[in-house]
């Protein structure tokens, strides 16, 4: 089950400051709109992205599909109208409706007006909903990133495919993925803990893909890793190696192994984040771990295992990441106001490189 339960009481503050910086977001790229799970046969979701109200569906086809929703009459949301016929959006208000390409092609009230609503390229694939927010003709399927390990029918254990909605940017987001030494004190005894601070960090580009590894030699293992492993708190090899693409996904090669042992010998996970601005301040933040080289468990715990794991990320992220870089995003805009910039640690080289990417990227983006 996807989930979206928590819903950060800033979101509701986040209005005030969404105007406060002119954010240019990338928008010639796929963004994760949904989980596909979330969008049932015939179901509407309201999202916004990038600034834009959305409205996705599935026609009754199963196919997804994804309009402005915003009606051009008089702008009322289409999400609060109906699917006719499984293939046609009748806004609520005045009963427009448009087909899934977005053209108008019914109007009670006399001749459909040439009105069409704007219509997103949306793919399903690996269990996502991907959105393409820029210039409809340059969508190119195959840009999507491989994912595989999240395909319906693939093999391997996946956690469950969960997220929240943050209210921060979601570059701050990124740097809190690409600088994975907070976890020794945010995430505490769950992912790290004093002895994993001292880590060599790094840092590889491969055209506009970056990759952050940290690796931590003979440590206490951490409480997740644990759990995966041999559950007898001891001493292992911990590695952590962050695959970045543009704008915001990002998967995160985490395991443990003996001392010295081959990383073949451990077990981990795949931890796949997605990142898509909702507004200037506000993310969706989609997540779902896949295990791999997972030890044989016990019978009957394969499912405990698999919702215990689950359950920890979504701590560390909802009740640990979130707050805190929520609170973040509230100083960084004071500061910002006051003029001033962060100082940087040699932690930060990961968030530091892929901004450079990053802007690299927006720069080109017309
Ligand atoms: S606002 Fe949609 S038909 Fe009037
Ligand atoms: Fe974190």
């Amino acid at each position: 089950m996807a989930r979206f339960g928590y819903q950060s009481p800033l979101c509701k503050q986040s209005d005030e400051y969404e105007n406060s910086r002119s954010m240019k977001f990338l928008r010639n790229t796929w963004y994760v709109a949904a989980w596909a799970e979330t969008l049932g046969p015939g179901e509407m979701l309201a999202r916004t992205f990038l600034n834009e109200p959305v409205v996705l569906f599935r026609d009754a086809t199963g196919t997804p599909h994804a309009l402005s929703d915003r009606c051009p009459h008089r702008f009322a949301p289409l999400s609060r109208g109906r699917l006719v016929d499984g293939n046609r959006v009748k806004c609520a208000y005045h009963g427009l409706e448009f087909s899934t390409d977005g053209a108008c092609v019914h109007n009670p009230h006399g001749t459909a007006p040439k009105a069409p609503v704007r219509a997103y390229p949306l793919v399903e694939r690996h269990s996502i909903l991907w959105i393409w927010m820029g210039d409809p003709a340059r969508a190119d399927a195959s840009a999507i990133p491989a994912y595989p390990m999240l395909d319906p029918d693939a093999e391997a254990q996946v956690s469950a495919r969960d997220g929240i909605t943050m209210a921060a940017n979601y570059e701050l987001i990124t740097d809190n993925l690409l600088d994975l030494s907070h976890v020794s004190f945010l995430h505490e005894g769950i992912l790290g803990n004093e002895d994993t601070i001292a880590a060599e960090i790094d840092v590889k580009r491969d055209g506009s893909r970056l990759r952050v590894g940290r690796l931590m030699a003979d440590v206490p293992v951490p409480g997740m890793f644990d759990l995966l492993y041999k559950q007898d708190g001891r001493r292992v090899d911990l590695w952590n190696v962050m695959t970045w693409d543009a704008p915001g996904c990002m998967v995160n090669d985490a395991g443990v192994t003996d001392p010295g042992a081959p990383r073949e010998a451990g077990t981990g996970i795949y931890g796949h984040h997605f990142l898509t601005p909702e507004t200037d301040r506000t993310t969706f933040y989609h997540f779902a771990a896949v295990r791999q080289n997972p030890l044989p468990a016990p019978e009957g715990r394969a499912e405990e295992l698999r919702d215990r794991l689950t359950e920890l990320r979504r701590i560390a992220f909802a009740e640990q990441d979130a707050p805190m870089i929520e609170a973040q995003q509230l100083r960084r805009d004071a500061a910002e106001a006051e003029g001033v910039a962060p100082v940087l640690l040699g932690i930060d080289k990961g968030p530091a490189a892929y901004k450079r990417i990053l802007q690299e990227l927006i720069d080109a983006d017309g």
